[in-house]
């Protein structure tokens, strides 16, 4: 039998990436089932009316939770039932708010199931510990969707860095401003100064990328935010500037923002320059993460939100080919990353076996360092604590733990 696939949130993400990249594993044979839960029905309804979607999998759907009744009633533990339902060793993916990780996570873990979720694992370094633990003593795979690492110009950085063709890093500088439209989405509703800011949703990525390339290790952090007013009335730190001080003392310097412009091409600004010692000379890593080099004036906006009539398109993250199948194919390091994470789980079932089995090839996962684990990137939850703590602090520098 085919592993069936739970999603739990039904948002943005979920539309972008992680259902297009399961229908894709589901056609080929993979995967089985796919069921989706949500909050609300609403969110449920409009994935079935994507016409992006219904384009690219015409023969393909979901099973909603919920299925049937006022599609704007909220059902926040519905998703316990839907897990519960599931035989165990299934997988579970989770794409709810940042805050919601931990419990959903545990849940799944709870009920014997496998979990890929969206980064960050979680907010806090202790609920990172406990989930590492808890999959440990169950033999489950938990993936985190760093999406970046799938990148193959990340994965070649990564092989030349660690062959010393970079030296050692020591200065860098990284950036990731998402549009300006982005306030006016339901971000607005969970992406508060109480939750959160835009350096622990989006400055995670090159925190961890930084990792991912050097191997080097987070020590301290300071993040400087800045309050606004999101349109409806709650507020947020929707500009950030962070300082990242690793383990042989370089520094990455992260910004941060919803404040992109709407009219700028692409749908966000985005990159990493780090700058490196050598024996007798400097070294140089530069990337370009949003111009990817393609220029593209269309005679008429897409329908797509924040769609620009000028565009650089990135064909690298997430793109629809037509290779003739029927659908379309999804292609990128969007597609990639949740396939590597899928199938990892799925190499824990048919590998492993017994529970000693499955704890061996859960330790050749953590210890390869491809997918981050609870247990091999836990320094992501480190650096955000500290981050909450110093942005909440005006920007004081904070030691990690
Ligand atoms: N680059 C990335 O890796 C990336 C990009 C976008 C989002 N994300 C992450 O994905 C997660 C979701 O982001 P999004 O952009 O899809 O947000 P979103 O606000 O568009 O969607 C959130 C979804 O979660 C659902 N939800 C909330 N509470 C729920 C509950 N109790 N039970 C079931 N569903 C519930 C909501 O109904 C909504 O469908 C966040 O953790 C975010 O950080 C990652």
């Amino acid at each position: 039998m085919l592993p069936e696939v739970l999603i739990v949130g039904a948002g943005m993400i979920v539309h972008d990436q992680l259902l297009p990249s399961l229908y894709h594993m589901q056609r080929q044979g993979r995967i089985g089932a796919i069921s989706i839960c949500a909050q609300h029905g609403r969110s449920l309804q409009a994935l079935r009316a994507a016409a992006d979607l219904a384009e690219a999998f015409p023969d393909q759907s979901f099973r909603g939770f919920p299925e049937t009744g006022d599609p704007d009633r909220a059902q926040p533990d519905l998703f316990r039932e839907a897990i519960a339902r599931m035989p165990p060793r299934q997988i579970v993916v989770v794409a709810v708010p940042d805050q919601l990780h931990f419990d959903v996570i545990m849940a799944a873990l709870a009920a014997d199931q496998h979990v890929c979720t969206v980064k960050p694992l979680v907010l806090k370094h202790a609920q990172a510990a406990q989930i590492a633990d808890e999959a440990w003593r169950r033999g489950l795979a938990v993936g985190v969707e760093y999406h970046k690492r799938f990148d193959d110009r990340s994965l070649m950085a990564r092989r030349k860095y660690r062959d010393g063709l970079f030296g050692e890093f020591r200065l860098g500088t990284a950036c990731l401003l998402e549009k300006w439209y982005y306030r006016a989405s339901n971000f607005q509703n969970w992406m508060t100064t109480e939750y959160s800011d835009a350096f622990t949703y989006i400055g995670c990525h090159y925190v961890d990328l930084v990792h991912f390339i050097t191997g080097l290790l987070p020590k301290a952090v300071s993040v400087y935010g800045i309050p606004e007013r999101f349109p409806n009335g709650s507020e947020g730190f929707l500009w950030t500037d962070a300082r990242v001080i690793w383990n042989n003392g370089a520094c990455l310097n992260v910004q941060n923002a919803l404040g992109f412009p709407d009219a700028a091409p692409g749908t966000n600004t985005q990159g990493l320059t780090m700058y490196c010692k050598g024996e007798t000379d400097g070294a140089l890593i530069a990337h370009s993460d949003q111009y990817r080099g393609l220029k593209y004036c269309y005679t008429r906006k897409g329908p797509a939100a924040g769609s620009t009539l000028y565009a650089e398109p990135s064909p690298d993250y997430f793109q629809y080919v037509d290779l003739g199948s029927g659908g379309l194919v999804p292609v990128g390091y969007g597609y990639r990353s949740v396939e590597y994470l899928i199938q990892s789980c799925l190499r824990v079932e048919t590998e492993g076996g017994d529970l000693a089995g499955r704890q061996r090839i859960l330790r050749q996962i953590d210890e390869a360092g491809v997918m981050a684990t609870p247990r091999n990137s836990s320094y992501n939850e480190r650096v955000i604590e500290a981050g909450r703590e110093s942005i909440l602090n005006g920007g004081k520098p904070v030691e990690l733990g």
